[in-house]
């Protein structure tokens, strides 16, 4: 009160009014107070006692929205999603031809009522039912996810873990292109399922002809992420091999640009090779037979590039050593060191090649990590990398978009993001039935698997917002998608895709990968435009000779009643004569090479029996390629190079 009082008397002085005291109920806030001593809530000791180790399935229960379970629709789509893309592995891994059947079977009709957070409360206990907790708001209802493969079949024994235990699978530890890369997919869908109806997980699988079928119920005990087996018999399965996963859960199904029918969809056409049978909830049964029976390369699997390789990882390699130098482990873990490029790399970091793997840590761990950015190296393999192809890609957007004037499509050549090799290819449909006045449709995949979800926080909607459509024929609000009738595919192939996060909905924005986007997509662009602007002229074209086809016959009849010569004589005159007038050709307009196009609407009114089909010559592409700002042109043998494909 004292310092109040002084720092009163010292404003007065300086002529400023003198602060009014503070009422009763500020006294405590008072910054001259005294702070009372903390009251100590708890001891060292006491938070000991609730210190304890939390299994992966009790994290996941609580966030399952990182994996892809926050609300209801998104939930079924998460699990027909992982179920698919596990029996795609599958099917690739083993080389054979994937044949699924999906179906979503609403199992009660009733639905649930809407719900609302905090709806429940003041029910049974006062607390809202564990179902609606794991659910979370809006309306649902409950289904059962069927999803049948004719894959190699799964051992016994390892049906509990893959079905029941978060991250168990046999993808995690390689370097490979494959649809799952975490393990903890279809056991996530399983968690969910059994958290919202309680029900298990029912799995029959056959590994071969003459074996028997195993038919399994599985729960999660997530208290310490382990499978608890509530039924095991054997039953009578006519197929040879194959796995069939049926998972109840409480969802909702949804139509549009994120439902299940989307996904399925999308998934034919970035998978020609493969054969689906699709069954809704209201019994609708949707057949996509395969368009090729060519079954994608298998894809090689890598070891870790040293280019690419984190501070931690590197620490782990060396420490999991067991017994060998470090010259050995950079030989026999890395892909590219040779035992020369092994000793330049120990050179570098100011080691020698002899000295235990095991025991390289804290500075010297630091050096040899630097050596390995620094020392010249191949790229990886390119043979690690699966894109689809140029024609297949085609083939699976006729599939889908049956009805298009136009297809193209193109492969880039395969490049490295963080010592990882990948490729990047971009195909698109245009015109047709497709929607004139609407933006058009993008689907992004990823290692053949459709996105859907988060396309604003994703690199590749990023490189066809990028892009500059007007430049291709093709209107483009400022900052906007692309109004066209038009469909684009863009497909991201690697043995590791960065998601931006475990729900795997949006690939992360590494420069390299956009850079390859964006040609991609522009490559396809500038096809368009080719295209564009040969069916104008191909449709100027045939204005102009329907005009002189039109006055053919009078100016003959004319001729031939001043001349005396037969009408049909001056008509041929005249027709021989119309090339010197309209261009003529036997070609329809730019298809881009491997497009596949359709003639234009134009070419076919063109076609008259005198003449041969008209069609204007392909236009010049008066378009190069926008250059990309601020990106470096890459140069062999460093980071972000191209490769040859039969490397
Ligand atoms: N239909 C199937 N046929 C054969 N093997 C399967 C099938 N489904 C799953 N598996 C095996 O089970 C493992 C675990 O599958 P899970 O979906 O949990 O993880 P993942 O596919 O490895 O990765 P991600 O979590 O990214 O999907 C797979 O790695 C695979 O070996
Ligand atoms: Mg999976």
């Amino acid at each position: 009160m004292a310092k109040s009082k002084q720092k009163n008397a010292r404003a007065h002085a300086a002529g400023a009014p003198p602060e009014p005291p503070l009422p009763p109920e500020f006294k405590t806030l008072a910054v001259d107070d005294e702070p009372a001593p903390p009251k100590r809530r708890a001891t060292a000791e006491s938070m000991a006692t609730r210190q304890r180790d939390i299994s992966v399935s009790e994290f996941f229960t609580k966030n399952r929205h990182l994996l892809g379970f926050d609300n209801p629709a998104k939930a079924l789509l998460t699990t027909v999603k992982e179920a698919v893309d596990n029996s795609l592995d599958a099917c690739e891994e083993a080389g054979i031809l994937p044949e699924l059947y999906v179906e979503i079977r609403e199992t009660s009709a009733a639905q649930l009522a809407q719900v609302k957070p905090g709806a429940g409360k003041g029910g049974k206990g006062g607390k809202a039912s564990e179902a609606e907790a794991a659910v979370g708001p809006g309306p649902a209802s409950r289904f059962r996810v069927i999803v049948e493969d004719n894959g190699p079949g799964i051992v016994k024994a390892q049906i509990p873990k893959i079905f029941a235990k978060l991250l168990y699978g046999s993808k995690f530890h390689r370097l490979k292109q494959s649809r799952g890369q975490q393990g903890i997919g279809i056991s996530a869908a399983g968690l969910y399922g059994q958290l919202t109806t309680g029900k298990p997980v029912l799995i029959t699988s056959k590994t071969g002809k003459g074996r028997p079928a195993f038919q399994i119920q599985l729960r999660i005990d997530t208290k310490h992420n382990q499978p608890d087996v509530v039924g095991d018999t054997t039953v009578e399965w006519p197929k040879e091999h194959g796995t069939r996963v049926e998972i109840e859960l409480v969802a909702a199904y949804r139509g549009g640009r994120t439902g299940v029918q989307e996904y399925l969809e999308q998934t034919v056409v970035a998978n020609p090779h493969l054969a689906l049978t699709y069954v809704n909830p209201k019994g609708e049964r949707a057949e996509f037979p395969r368009v090729t029976s060519e079954l994608p390369r298998e894809a090689q699997e890598i070891k870790p590039h040293p280019h690419g390789v984190e501070l931690g990882m590197l620490h782990t390699m060396l420490s999991d050593s067991e017994g060998k130098t470090v010259k050995q482990v950079l030989v026999d873990d890395f892909s590219r060191i040779s035992p020369a490029v092994a000793a330049e790399v120990c050179r570098i970091a100011k080691m020698n090649v002899s000295t235990p793997a095991e025991k390289v840590v804290g500075d010297d761990l630091e050096r040899l990590h630097k050596a390995l950015g620094l020392v010249k190296v191949m790229a990886p393999s390119a043979t690690a990398v699966v894109p689809i192809g140029e024609s297949l890609l085609i083939a699976g957007l006729k599939r889908r978009y049956q009805k298009a004037e136009f297809y193209i499509s193109m492969t880039r050549p395969p490049s490295v993001y963080r010592g990882n090799p990948f490729v990047v290819e971009a195909g698109l449909a245009f015109g047709g039935d497709l929607p004139v006045d609407e933006p058009a449709d993008i689907m992004r995949f990823a290692n053949r698997v459709p996105l859907q979800y988060q396309p604003k926080a994703c690199a590749i909607s990023e490189s066809v917002y990028l892009t500059n459509w007007r430049g291709y024929e093709v209107q483009q609000p400022k900052g906007g998608l692309p109004v066209a009738p038009m469909a684009i595919a863009v497909h991201l192939a690697s043995v590791w895709v960065p998601f931006t996060s475990e729900a795997k909905e949006a690939v992360a924005h590494y420069d390299e990968l956009l850079r390859e986007m964006k040609l991609a997509v522009q490559e396809c662009g500038r096809k368009l435009a080719a295209h564009i602007r040969a069916r104008a002229h191909l449709e100027r074209d045939a204005k102009r000779r329907s005009m002189f086809e039109k006055y053919i016959p009078e100016v003959a009849q004319s001729i031939s009643d001043i001349l005396g010569v037969p009408k049909d004589k001056a008509e041929q005159s005249f027709y021989a004569a119309l090339p010197n007038f309209v261009r003529f050709t036997d070609e329809g307009p730019a298809n881009g090479g491997n497009g596949g196009g359709g003639a234009p609407p134009g070419a076919a009114a063109a076609k008259t029996p005198a003449a041969k089909t008209l069609a204007a010559k392909p236009a010049p592409d008066p378009t190069p390629p926008p250059p990309i700002k601020g990106k470096p042109k890459a140069r062999a043998g460093k980071r972000g190079e191209q490769l040859s494909l039969t490397e």
